[in-house]
């Protein structure tokens, strides 16, 4: 009787634990978190959203990838990372007829510019061994850029046309 009772339990609680594991890999954390995703601001064109949007992709991973290796003081891979932040490719003021002509505003590339020198600072900071402070600072800095250019980006005017094509403003 004893030896039976024994067995039900392990079998109990097998299966809690293989209940509670299935639990565990389908627990719905995408169905309450959706992804993450900035929108665009109203009447913005599909097409400069298309010549956006893949430039923007990988920010997201790379910011949570260095905020990990700050928080672990990985400098070296701090340093890496900021690196390839820092070698993206800018977007540049769009050319009259490009599809983001007069839809972006200046904040927008000025949050650009300022995330560059922000990956620049981190880099030196990471690479010249700087203190924990210092890499949390510069790590800070860097966030306050992209949350500006978001914020920019959705709420600001658009820039108007590029002086060089406003002919009161030639000399
Ligand atoms: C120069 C402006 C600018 C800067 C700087 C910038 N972003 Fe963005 N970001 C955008 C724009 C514009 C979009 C929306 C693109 C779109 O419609 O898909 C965007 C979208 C995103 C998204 C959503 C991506 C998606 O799949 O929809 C994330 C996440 C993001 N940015 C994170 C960051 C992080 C983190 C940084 C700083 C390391 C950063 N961004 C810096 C302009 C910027």
């Amino acid at each position: 009787m004893h030896h039976t009772h024994a067995r039900v339990v392990t079998h109990l609680s097998t299966f809690v634990a293989g209940a509670l594991a299935v639990v565990l890999i389908f627990r719905p954390a995408r169905t309450i978190v959706p992804e993450a995703s900035l929108g665009a601001p109203e009447r913005f064109p599909a097409a400069a959203r298309v010549a956006l949007h893949q430039r923007m992709l990988r920010h997201g991973t790379q910011l949570g990838e260095l905020m990990q290796r700050v928080v672990l003081l990985d400098r070296e891979s701090v340093a890496r990372i900021g690196s390839e932040i820092f070698d993206e490719p800018t977007l540049a003021r769009p050319l009259p007829g490009d599809a983001l002509e007069g839809q972006l505003p200046e904040r927008f590339f000025q949050a650009q510019d300022a995330l560059r020198t922000a990956s620049r600072r981190l880099v030196t900071a990471a690479a010249g061994g700087q203190s924990s402070e210092a890499l949390a600072m510069e790590l800070g800095k860097l966030a306050q850029t992209c949350i500006a250019c978001h914020d920019a980006y959705l709420h600001d005017p658009p820039a108007s046309a590029p002086r060089s094509a406003d002919p009161a403003r030639v000399h």
